[in-house]
């Protein structure tokens, strides 16, 4: 993902910050070069990976509460390129202004606002190129609107940690206040996050039956490989999905089958036996446990909404005040 904008140097930096922790970690960005695309958008499709499928039926069970909630003249920001079919059901559902899809892909973004564009000709579809991790500016509004709204699907959120999702999620807070001078009223965030669940159901939807996540997350060190010159040996790493429930999180691990050495440029790193990388987390939140995460960034669950199941929430913040 983030190789189109950071340079190789930053890369370098970051795999050998990562391999200097404890435990060794590395930046999860890094999954995503053009093979761990398509096999993260092989695993959305996956019998095991419940999120994708509780995240749709989510959206579609409640899209009239939604667009109701939300109401009318909307400047919809999503987080993220707006490809998928979630999105779709908003844009047809809802009365927007405009359309911001924020991807730090610009390829990607382009692609998607052609698709929109010509799916839905009198949509405004206004893309822009930003990594939404560390800076969120939009670009100006090409028409008044009534309120901004954030769309954050697919528990991405989950991705951060807890000390990171609360400055992020303040960050979004400052985008849908309101603005009296322009007559702009407070919106809200509308946000996926995963719900607790059984053990054995999380682990299997990170550590699916037929191996599609265990590729991509040894593809990561693929990538390094290919982008660094490093030999990390692909067959002495092994995938491992663990549900750490002290933290609440899933971890995704890549564990050493061997004692290892592996240089990346002058510095060099031993791997024991069973040692692991931990290559992403993944929290998952009870109701209680992220309602209390907003509201340290200043905003409140508004709405609370899930699929039919209970396995995954599409949640409305809006700005404390
Ligand atoms: N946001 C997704 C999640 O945490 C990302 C994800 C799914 C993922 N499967 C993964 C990230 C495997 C790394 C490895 O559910």
């Amino acid at each position: 993902m983030s190789s189109t904008v950071n340079s190789r140097q930053q890369f370098h930096e970051e795999v050998v910050e990562g391999l200097s922790a404890s435990p060794k970690t590395l930046p999860c960005k890094y999954f995503y070069d053009e093979r761990g695309s398509k096999l993260f958008d092989q695993i959305c499709e996956l019998e095991d990976y419940y999120p994708t499928r509780a995240d749709l039926e989510a959206t579609r069970l409640n899209l009239d509460a939604i667009a109701e909630r939300v109401g009318g003249r909307v400047r919809l920001v999503e987080l993220g390129s707006g490809s998928s079919l979630k999105t779709q059901l908003l844009l047809e559902r809802l009365d927007l202004t405009e359309y911001v899809p924020l991807d730090i892909s610009i390829d990607h973004l382009e692609a998607t606002a052609a698709d929109l564009r010509a799916r839905y000709p009198n949509l405004v579809v206004q893309p822009a190129a930003a990594d939404y991790t560390k800076r969120v500016t939009l670009p100006d509004p090409v028409e008044p609107f009534r309120c901004t709204v954030v769309y954050f699907p697919g528990s991405t959120i989950g991705n951060f940690q807890p000390d990171e999702a609360v400055p992020f999620l303040a960050r979004l807070a400052k985008l849908v206040q309101p603005n009296q001078q322009l007559g702009v009223e407070p919106g809200g965030v509308l946000i996926g996050v995963d719900l607790r669940k059984d053990a054995q159901r999380l682990e299997r939807a990170y550590d699916d039956r037929e191996g599609v996540t265990a590729k991509f997350n040894l593809n990561l060190l693929r990538h390094i490989n290919r982008e660094l010159g490093t030999e990390f040996p692909l067959d002495r790493f092994k995938h491992r999905a663990v549900w750490n429930a002290e933290e609440g999180r899933i971890e995704m691990h890549l564990v050493s089958e061997d004692d290892l050495e592996v240089e990346v440029g002058d510095s060099s790193f031993s791997f024991s036996k069973g040692e692991f990388i931990r290559s992403e987390v993944s929290y998952k939140y009870s109701r209680e446990g992220f309602a209390e995460l907003v509201a340290k960034a200043g905003l409140k669950v508004d709405q609370f909404w899930t699929d039919s199941q209970g396995l995954f929430s599409l949640q409305y913040l809006v700005p404390a005040d």
